[in-house]
């Protein structure tokens, strides 16, 4: 088995757990784990792919086919099938097939540079923003599927990826190895969780995703009793599904949670990750979104790989996910350093315009673990 059908167990698992893990003190399937002596008696080595509810991950049977510049994905599980597509645009510029791509969740809104072929992903149709349990990945799991949209949406993304790998590169001219994931506003909170969970992705762009992205909660909350208007935790579980439904009664009291979103970040480790945002929109909470892929840069410093992370936050006004011109250089350093080998461009800087000053030790009770 591959490293990464390996990781695909985990993370079909994750389909089921790992935002309900995240935030939920006691998972579902730790709380209802049976403890010693009421195992089954078992001579055999036991099935390290089984889950305590008795079921075995796995993911759906995809199958795939690509007519000019669209790519059909039918995935099949337990005697149901959804199908869905995405559009694949060619890279401007010169530059040698096969290509690096970009994963767009809604297209994306950052600038492509030349030599990147684009694949627009409609994750609406995957699962809508609300009700939570409306979308083609309920359709396959059931209406009351525990994952909330962001991990569905990810979901969708890691099958465009088998299908990529299924078509191969004659066919769809794109590198598997040199995919990139990006989105803007929930769209960027869907491209974090999907980089997240799967490690075929070599670069991680996030735009303007604010709370339930890459900022942290408890950071939010703090922000909030100084009276910035930010979205919380609390708001966010109101209205749209993008969380596991078991959130809602733990977003009252984050302290609770054994996580937060640096350690949501740091699963991206080592691979290439700039978080893009906007310092001038409270509602996205940008103190918190720095001071947490701070937080997460400690997790890729232990692994020795602290220049693989970055943020850029600049102010631009009021218009949402419209990136401004001072922030291309530091989109373009990453899409060069991790789609387009280029050697030239620094990446891991920890560019802000804003005034505020983050004290890692006043959030942080921990020290970096020795991981290299
Ligand atoms: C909230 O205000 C306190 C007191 O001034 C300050 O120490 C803290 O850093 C502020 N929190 C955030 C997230 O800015
Ligand atoms: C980048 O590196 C990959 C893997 O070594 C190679 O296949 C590809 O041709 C290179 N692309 C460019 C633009 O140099």
């Amino acid at each position: 088995m591959k490293p990464s059908a390996v990781f695909l167990g985990i993370a079909a698992l994750a389909g089921q757990h790992a935002l309900a893990q995240e935030q939920s003190p006691l998972p579902a399937s730790c709380s209802t784990f049976p403890t010693q002596g009421q195992y089954p008696k078992n001579a055999k080595l036991p099935d390290p792919f089984l889950k305590a509810d008795g079921t075995r991950p796995g993911k759906p049977t995809v199958t795939t086919s690509m007519s000019g510049s669209t790519i059909s994905i039918t995935c099949a599980e337990g005697g149901k099938t959804i199908s869905f597509s995405v559009a694949v645009k060619a890279p401007s510029g010169s530059g040698q097939a096969p290509y690096p791509a970009v994963i767009g969740l809604g297209g994306g809104s950052v600038p492509y540079p030349a030599g990147v072929a684009v694949i627009s992903y409609n994750n609406q149709d995957i699962a809508v923003d609300n009700p939570h349990g409306k979308g083609k990945f309920y359709d396959l799991y059931g209406s009351t599927h525990a994952a909330g949209g962001l991990m569905a949406w990810a979901w969708g993304v890691s099958r465009v990826v088998d299908a990529l790998e299924q078509l191969g590169a004659d066919k769809t001219k794109i590198d598997v190895s040199r995919l990139g994931v990006t989105g803007c506003s929930r769209n960027g909170k869907g491209a974090l969780v999907a980089g997240a969970f799967d490690d075929r992705i070599a670069l991680v762009l996030p735009q303007e995703a604010g709370s339930g992205g890459p900022g942290c909660w408890r950071i939010v909350n703090d922000m909030k009793k100084n009276g910035t208007k930010v979205e919380d935790s609390t708001q966010i579980v109101q209205g749209d599904g993008w969380f596991t439904p078991s959130f809602v009664s733990t977003a009252a009291d984050v302290s609770v949670l054994p996580f937060d979103h640096h350690m949501l970040i740091g699963l991206v480790a080592p691979r290439g990750l700039l978080v893009v945002e906007n310092s001038g929109i409270d509602y996205l909470g940008p103190p918190s979104t720095f001071g947490c892929t701070t937080a997460a840069r400690e997790i890729y410093a232990a692994l020795g790989v602290g220049d693989r992370i970055g943020i850029s936050q600049a102010s631009h006004g009021s218009s949402h996910c419209q990136l401004p011109s001072s922030q291309n250089g530091d989109v373009a350093a990453y899409f060069g350093r991790f789609l387009l080998n280029a050697t030239a461009g620094s990446t891991g800087f920890m560019d802000t315009d804003a005034k505020w000053v983050f004290s890692l030790p006043q959030w942080a009770d921990w020290t970096l673990a020795a991981l290299s």
